[in-house]
């Protein structure tokens, strides 16, 4: 793959990013611990001259403003993620991870120092837009609660109203040089359910002395696979899974409670809570129809990643100038989920994906695998990239 030509100035600061990467790499925080990372930013964005740099917000969060020269216009947050995951390093990198069984194995150092460069590049480019760019650098992407919710309870998208909303994650499935981008959904949301299904216990030999879970509970289970199959349109993806199944003691004892737990991923609000009604009504209703109750824990997790269309439209137009259109690639919806979705929920935007899988450089890795590293080729380009985004939006 030929990388693309950088511009200038880019160029001039990639060592530096590629040096703040490294060094956030080397001491990874996890979710809402992120305070060296976050003091670290907090300097870097002093240092470059950002206004107004509001630390502590929900934990570790950080913004602060750049001010174009062209007078009043839009604001427009950027958003990057600042924590590491669980996980013992594995990589033969001499800025391995510091911290045992801590590690950056899903890039977010790599969104971190890349958006500390687009802090600079735009510093420096501020004579060429009008408006206001908000660098927002959150706590815990990672973790079922994340930081973006609390950022926005905070007020993060007040003072100044943010009108739009645009970040980017690394993908290590795809080759440095390309950017993966979609208006609408991209990423699923991620909810967690719990069954608990009270039955009567009895004797194995006695089956109707007793009210039986275990077949109340595979009855639940069957039932709400149809969920996909008979409620939901076809042309949607959604995904109801039973994932775990516990009950009973022994081979000739009914036991008194069945458990299920499993998860729901959804690409749409409507989906989400037609998916949610559904299994409550259908693990209900099964279980009276056999003399049983049924005990619900829904537990909403990140809601769907929703890219607005014409804001999606625009960061192509702009990736495009960064990477050449035949690199420019349409991005297919995932299953994994992103607290991005709140910013997006509540603004238009666009979240789009950075190629930075190199299979010469033996950077094949997954993300979240103790082997996964990026490529830092990559880096600049998501620099250019996100600069380009932004100063574009705020110019239309
Ligand atoms: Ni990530």
């Amino acid at each position: 793959m030929v990388l693309p030509t950088l511009p200038a100035d880019v160029d001039e600061i990639v060592p530096g990013v590629i040096a703040d990467r490294r060094f956030i790499h080397e001491h990874p925080e996890l979710g809402f611990q992120e305070h060296e990372t976050s003091k670290f930013v907090a300097e870097r964005l002093a240092a470059l001259g950002a206004e107004d740099i509001q630390t502590g917000i929900a934990g570790t969060g950080i913004t602060a403003l750049i001010h174009g020269g062209k007078g009043e216009g839009k604001c427009v947050l950027l958003r990057a993620d600042m924590d590491a995951l669980p996980l013992t390093e594995e990589t033969p990198v001499e800025f391995a991870s510091r911290t045992p069984g801590v590690m950056h194995a899903c890039g977010h150092d790599g969104h971190t120092a890349m958006l500390m460069g687009v802090a600079r590049i735009l510093q420096e480019r501020k004579d060429q837009f009008a408006g206001t760019v908000k660098l927002c650098f959150q706590p815990s992407e990672e973790a079922n609660e994340g930081g973006a919710r609390p950022m926005i309870e905070a007020g993060v998208l007040e003072n100044p109203h943010v009108d739009a909303c645009f970040g980017q994650h690394v993908m290590s499935d795809r080759p440095t040089g390309e950017i993966w981008v979609n208006g609408g959904p991209i990423q699923a949301s991620a909810d967690a359910f719990k069954i608990t299904v009270q039955g009567k216990g009895g004797h194995g030999a006695m089956p109707h002395t007793s009210i039986d879970p275990i077949m109340i509970a595979a009855d639940i289970v069957s039932g709400l696979h149809k969920i996909v199959s008979r409620n939901v349109d076809p042309l949607d993806p959604v995904v109801v899974s039973p994932c775990t199944f516990h009950s009973g003691t022994a081979g000739n004892i009914i036991p008194d409670t069945a458990e299920l737990t499993g998860t729901v991923r959804t690409f749409s609000p409507e989906n989400r809570d037609l998916a949610e009604t559904r299994l409550k009504e259908v693990a209900t209703g099964i279980a009276a129809a056999h003399g049983a109750t049924v005990t619900i824990e829904y537990d909403r997790g990140y809601p769907p990643t929703i890219n607005d269309v014409e804001m999606a439209a625009l960061a192509e137009v702009s990736l495009a100038k960064v990477v050449g259109e035949e690199n420019v690639m349409k991005m297919r919806p995932i299953m994994p989920a992103e607290d991005m979705s709140y910013f997006l929920l509540e603004r238009p935007g666009c979240y789009f994906m950075t190629g930075c899988g190199n299979e010469a450089k033996g950077i094949v890795w997954p993300h979240h695998h103790p082997k996964f590293d990026l490529d830092e080729d990559a880096l600049g380009i998501g620099v250019a990239a996100l600069a380009q985004v932004a100063i574009d939006y705020l110019n239309s």
